[in-house]
C-alpha cells in the first residue's frame, strides 16, 4: 500500500469529531455538520474552536490553529506527521505501510525512544511479578496496594545491579548514543560503559494523554534512599511541564464527572483510583503549567485542587491558584482533615468518607482568605490591608466577569465590608490588570457566498448544475472570496473534485481562513440545501447582474440622446434588447 493510498484510508476511517472529542468538550450545533469548543490551544473562555464533520477539519477563530485530523494529534500530542499517522492508525485499526519508507530521521529517533520504553516498562513489570520482586510486592501490600491495581498502573521494578536495560538495549541493537537519549541510560563519565538509571526501584510508566509511555518515576523502596522519587529527566519524547500523571486514563472519568481532582504524587492518584475516584490526575514533581491546565480544561471547567495538607503542599496549592485562574478554571480546595494526603486518608477512612469531602471542598477562595488570616490579625486595620492584598492579585486573575461577582460576595461578608466597596475596589484592581488578548475580528461571510461555496464543495450535482453559469458571473470578481471560487472552479477544470483540504492546500493564508470562517458560517445558510436553491442563487446573482448591467445601459441612452448623438443611442438601445433576452 501506498503512502498516499494509506493516508487516504485513514482519514476515510477516522471521524475527526470523534478524534478532536477525546481531547475537547465538544457541543453539536443544532444538530448540524458542526461542532464547537474551547480551543485547547490557547485560553480563551467563550469556544471559538469549531469541527466540521462534513469537511473533517478544525478551525480556531481566536488563535488561527487549524486543520485536519493529522494536523490535530500532531498538535495536541506534539508528534511528528508520521507518529500522528501511526497513533491514528493503531486506535483505529488501519494497517501501517512499512515504517522504514516513511520514518524521517527525527520521527526514528524518537519511535526508538518509545519503543525502548515499552520495552523497559515490561522489563520492570516482569521483575516485579517474578520470585526477585518478593521484597517490592510485600511493601505494595504494606501500602494497600492490590495485585490488579499494580497491573492496572502498569508498576513494575528496575533491578539493582543497573544493567538489565543495557543489556536489553545493546541486544536490540541501540547504540549507546541511542540509550543515552531514551533517557533510561547513562554513561559512566569514565567511559567504561553505561548503566541503568533507575535501580531498585518501584516503578512508575508516565504516560502521554493517548496512552503511549514516555516516562518513569522510580520510587526508593528503601527507607531513607535519596531521592525518594527520581523521574525521568526531559527527552524528545518527554517534556515535563507538559504532561499530567494518569491523564490517560483519567480523561473519560473527568469528562463524565465534569470535574478533575489534583493531587500531589503517584501514589496519592493511585490510591484515590483504587478508590474507584478515576478523574485524578498529579503533576511528576513539579510546579504546575498553564499548558496542564489547558489539558484538563479541554475536559472540564472544574478542578479540585488535594495537595498534602504539610505547609509544602498548601504553597503548591496557593502557587497554583492564578494559574488555574488565568485558565478560566472554576476551582476548589479540598484540604483533608487529619493531616492526610489523599492516598492516606483513604487507606485511614474509605472511598465514601473521600466521596463526601471532596463533595464538600470549599471554593479556593475560602481556602485562601483563611490561609491569610492565620498569618495575620484580621482585626486590626493592617491585617485588613494584608488580607486585600493577599486576595485581591487572585481576583485579578480571574478573567471572568460573573465567577468575580461571586467571589465579591464572599469577601464582602468574609471582610464584613459592604458590597458596593468591596465591588468598587474589585473594579478598580481588574481594569488596572493589562495585556488582555483582544479576539480577532471577524466579519460576516456574505450569505450567497456561503450558500455558493457549501453547494460546490458538497454536492455533484448542484456543482454540474451552477458551474456553467457561475464562470458567466462578472460579481464573481467582487466576492470577497473570490481567490476561493476561482480555485474552485481551477480544479473543476482539471477534473478535481473539490474537496474542503484539497481546496485548502491550494490557497495563500488569508484565503484559507476565509474559507474556513465560510464553511463555519452560519448553518442555516449552509445546511440542508437543495439544489434548486444553489441555482436560484446563481440565477439571482446572474438576473442582478444583467439588471445593473441594463440600467446601466439606460444611463448611456439617456446620456447619448441629451448629446444629440442619435447613432449611438439607436446602437446602445439594439443592445440592451439582446440583453433583455438573455
Ligand atoms: P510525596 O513525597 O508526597 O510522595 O511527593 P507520594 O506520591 O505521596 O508517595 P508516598 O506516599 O510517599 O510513597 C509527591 C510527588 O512529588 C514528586 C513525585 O512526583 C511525588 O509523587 N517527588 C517527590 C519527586 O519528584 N521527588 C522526590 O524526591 C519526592
Ligand atoms: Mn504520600
Amino acid at each position: 500500500m501506498g503512502f498516499e493510498e494509506f493516508k487516504e484510508q485513514l482519514k476515510s476511517t477516522v471521524d475527526i469529531v470523534h478524534v478532536v472529542g477525546e481531547y475537547v468538550r465538544l457541543k453539536r450545533v443544532g444538530g448540524g455538520p458542526r461542532y464547537m469548543g474551547l480551543c485547547p490551544f490557547h485560553t480563551e473562555k467563550s469556544a471559538s474552536f469549531s469541527v466540521h464533520s462534513t469537511h473533517q477539519f478544525y478551525k480556531c477563530f481566536g488563535c488561527g490553529a487549524g486543520g485536519d485530523v493529522f494536523n490535530f494529534v500532531m498538535e495536541i500530542e506534539r508528534l511528528t506527521f508520521w507518529e500522528a499517522a501511526k497513533s491514528l492508525a493503531e486506535r483505529y485499526g488501519v494497517p501501517l505501510p512499512k515504517r522504514s519508507e516513511q520514518a524521517d530521521e527525527e520521527a526514528k529517533k524518537r519511535g526508538g525512544i518509545f519503543e525502548m520504553h515499552d520495552q523497559a516498562a515490561r522489563v520492570f513489570r516482569d521483575l516485579l511479578f517474578s520470585p526477585a520482586g518478593e521484597e517490592a510486592r510485600s511493601y505494595l501490600k504494606r501500602r494497600g496496594l492490590s495485585k490488579e491495581t499494580a497491573e492496572e498502573f502498569g508498576l513494575g521494578l528496575s533491578e539493582r545491579g543497573g544493567q538489565s536495560l543495557v543489556r536489553l538495549f545493546e541486544k536490540h541493537g541501540y547504540s549507546h548514543e541511542d540509550m543515552e537519549a531514551s533517557g533510561l541510560i547513562l554513561r559512566r563519565t569514565d567511559g567504561s560503559g553505561c548503566y541503568d538509571r533507575f535501580r531498585g526501584r518501584l516503578m512508575f510508566p508516565i504516560h502521554s494523554e493517548s496512552g503511549k509511555i514516555i516516562a518513569f518515576g522510580g520510587r526508593a523502596l528503601a527507607e531513607g534512599d535519596e531521592p525518594k522519587y527520581l523521574n525521568s529527566s526531559e527527552t524528545a519524547i518527554y517534556k515535563k511541564s507538559h504532561v499530567l500523571y494518569n491523564l490517560n486514563r483519567a480523561r473519560k472519568a473527568v469528562q463524565e464527572a465534569g470535574f478533575s481532582i489534583l493531587v500531589e504524587g503517584y501514589m496519592d492518584v493511585i490510591g484515590v483510583y483504587a478508590a474507584g475516584v478515576h478523574n485524578v490526575v498529579a503533576t511528576c514533581g513539579t510546579a504546575l503549567t498553564n499548558f496542564q491546565v489547558r489539558s484538563l480544561r479541554r475536559h472540564a471547567g472544574d478542578l479540585v485542587v488535594n495537595f498534602d495538607p504539610d505547609n509544602a503542599g498548601a504553597n503548591a496549592t496557593e502557587r497554583s491558584i492564578p494559574i488555574l485562574l488565568e485558565e478560566g478554571m472554576h476551582l476548589k480546595v479540598l484540604q483533608l482533615s487529619g493531616e492526610l494526603d489523599p492516598d492516606e486518608f483513604i487507606k485511614e477512612n474509605g472511598p465514601e468518607a473521600y466521596v463526601h469531602a471532596l463533595r464538600n471542598a470549599r471554593g479556593f477562595f475560602h481556602w485562601l482568605a483563611d490561609r491569610t488570616r492565620a498569618r495575620v490579625d484580621k482585626t486590626t486595620p493592617d491585617g485588613t490591608v494584608a488580607i486585600w492584598q493577599a486576595l485581591l492579585p487572585t481576583i485579578q486573575k480571574m478573567p471572568d466577569r460573573i465567577m468575580r461577582l461571586a467571589v465579591v460576595d464572599d469577601l464582602a461578608d468574609y471582610m464584613k465590608m459592604e458590597k458596593s466597596v468591596v465591588l468598587g475596589e474589585v473594579r478598580r484592581a481588574v481594569s488596572e490588570r493589562s495585556g488582555h488578548v483582544k479576539r480577532r475580528q471577524e466579519t460576516l461571510p456574505d450569505a450567497n457566498e456561503v450558500l455558493l461555496l457549501h453547494a460546490l464543495l458538497d454536492s455533484a450535482e448542484a456543482r454540474q448544475e451552477i458551474t456553467p453559469v457561475l464562470r458567466q458571473l462578472t460579481v464573481l470578481e467582487r466576492f470577497q472570496s473570490r481567490a476561493i471560487f476561482e480555485t474552485i472552479l481551477r480544479m473543476i477544470d482539471a477534473g478535481e473534485a473539490p474537496s474542503y483540504t484539497g481546496l485548502e492546500g491550494r490557497l495563500a493564508e488569508p484565503d484559507k481562513e476565509r474559507l474556513a470562517a465560510l464553511v463555519f458560517a452560519d448553518d442555516t445558510l449552509s445546511r440542508d440545501f437543495t439544489t434548486e436553491q444553489a441555482v436560484a442563487c446563481v440565477r439571482k446573482l446572474a438576473a442582478g447582474e444583467r439588471e445593473a448591467r441594463r440600467d446601466d445601459l439606460r444611463r448611456q441612452i439617456k446620456d447619448a440622446e441629451r448629446a444629440g448623438d442619435l447613432p449611438s443611442a439607436m446602437r446602445l438601445l439594439e443592445e440592451l434588447g439582446r440583453q433583455g433576452k438573455n
